[in-house]
């Protein structure tokens, strides 16, 4: 498990994105530019949140960090490296949860330890723990199809988080759940972070959930998408549900909107 450096200031960028730009070539055979010249840099240790219109290229941007598909132009650095292909050290939680149907809740939890080899017994407690803190306990022996679309997204983070990761990459993970739900796992990511002291790059369609979470705020413009704000989320004391209703957190709320429909709105 990583710990948090106390020498902060030394330590590299978690991961840096440098001019990046992503062209799909689509079936017809035209072009689709979904990343336009996209550039910032995550510290060790941050939670960072993306907001940005749907098809502005925020999946596309999470899965070239996951190394998953690769970048057209610019550099892509993972810990100072560039990023060649999927890494062990990052766990990342799809839009959809993938689930293995074949496999029960513990057996899909565990795929990512059985991949890295590790030891079944301490990867088992792992994938037990993470379960409970999704709160599937009981549910381990159950079948994806017995579970509903938002119990099948926390096996999805679950799974994610049973190798400890580095990074954390998550693409809209609460976007099935119901509101309460979503407040107690926006809480419990809070926990997690301090606990293990990972990075995470959390991708969501939601403003509050984005100034909520994030020490910072990606916004970005609809495709090709481009970063047109990062904000600096000032918010004193420790993030709990009270910190919505304030004056401060509505700022923060309404300035990034305001950006968002200067650059077309948000859907
Ligand atoms: N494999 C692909 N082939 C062709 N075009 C693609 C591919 N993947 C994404 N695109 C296009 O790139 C753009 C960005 O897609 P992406 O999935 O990154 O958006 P998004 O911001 O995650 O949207 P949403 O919020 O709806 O999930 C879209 O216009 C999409 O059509
Ligand atoms: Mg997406």
């Amino acid at each position: 498990m990583n710990m948090p450096s106390s020498g902060a200031q030394a330590a590299p960028p978690a991961f840096s994105f440098e001019g990046v730009n992503k062209i799909f070539r689509s079936q017809d055979g035209g072009e689709i530019t979904a990343l336009h010249d996209v550039g910032f840099q995550v510290r060790q240790g941050e939670f960072i949140t993306v907001v940005g219109p749907s098809g502005c290229g925020k999946s596309t941007l999470l899965r070239i960090l996951a190394g998953l598909t690769r970048a057209s132009r610019g550099n892509v650095l993972l810990g100072g490296r560039p990023v060649t292909g999927p890494s062990r050290d990052v766990g990342v939680v799809f839009q959809a949860p993938v689930l293995l149907p074949w496999r029960s809740v513990l057996e899909n939890v565990l795929v990512p330890a059985q991949i890295q080899r590790r030891d079944p017994r301490v990867a088992r407690e792992r994938a037990l723990h993470y379960l409970q803190l999704v709160g599937l306990q009981g549910f381990e022996t159950k079948y994806p199809s017995e579970l509903s679309g938002g119990m099948q997204q926390r096996v999805g983070i679950a799974r994610a988080l049973v190798n400890d990761p580095m990074l954390l990459l998550m693409d809209e993970p609460f976007g099935a759940l119901d509101a309460m739900t979503r407040e107690t796992m926006n809480l419990e990511l809070i926990k997690l972070k301090e606990r293990t002291g990972a990075t995470i790059m959390l991708v969501t369609h939601s403003i509050p959930e984005a100034v909520f979470l994030g020490e910072r705020v990606i916004v970005m413009s609809p495709r090709p998408g481009r970063v047109t704000q990062v904000v600096d989320v000032d918010l004193p004391g420790a993030r709990t549900l009270d910190l919505i209703n304030t004056e401060r957190f509505g700022a923060y709320v309404s300035s990034i909107r305001a950006n968002l429909d200067a650059s077309g709105g948000l859907d």
